[in-house]
């Protein structure tokens, strides 16, 4: 299914994560794309938060640490991979996380085309505005529209 949400400030997109976060239950890997600024550390904190992840504001972007793990109802691995090569993706190890025991959440997934095999939900958000956002949303999980509130 693929559709498209609008979101019209930053906590939007923080309840929007929230919601998805309530759908998790371990296996999925999602793939977030935008450019700097759109909001996809944002729609992280707020799928933490909706995984039950308390100081949801520990969730900050991986963009120097790579990789950051949150212990919420489920392990989140968190990844950018904007400064990343091909070769330095793969060093990463992140195979061991795609096991149904994990959610992966990957910031500039397209840095990885192919990577991520069974990959389960592709976002990518846009500027619509200054505080708004097109999200759109492809997935074969068994998400709706509903989701955008
Ligand atoms: N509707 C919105 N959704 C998400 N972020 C927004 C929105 N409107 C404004 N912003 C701002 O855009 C920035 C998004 O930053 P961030 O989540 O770090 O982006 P990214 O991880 O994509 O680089 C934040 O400063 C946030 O306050
Ligand atoms: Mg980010």
């Amino acid at each position: 299914m693929r559709w498209e949400c609008t979101t019209h400030s930053p906590q939007e997109t923080l309840i929007l994560g929230e919601r998805i976060g309530t759908l998790l239950g371990g296996g999925e890997i999602l793939l977030l794309n935008g450019e700097l600024g759109a909001g996809k550390t944002l729609l992280t904190r707020g799928i933490a938060s909706g995984m039950g992840l308390e100081a949801c504001e520990s969730v900050v972007s991986p963009s120097f640490t790579l990789v950051n793990i949150y212990n919420a109802k489920l392990d989140i691995i968190h990844v950018d991979l904007y400064r990343l090569d091909p070769e330095e993706i793969a060093h990463l190890g992140l195979e061991d996380y795609m096991d149904g025991e994990h959610v992966l959440i990957v910031e500039w997934a397209e840095r990885a085309h192919g990577y991520f095999q069974g990959a389960t939900a592709d976002i990518t958000i846009s500027h619509a505005g200054e505080q708004a956002r097109n999200i759109l949303i492809s997935t074969d999980l068994p998400w709706n529209q509903a989701l955008c509130g």
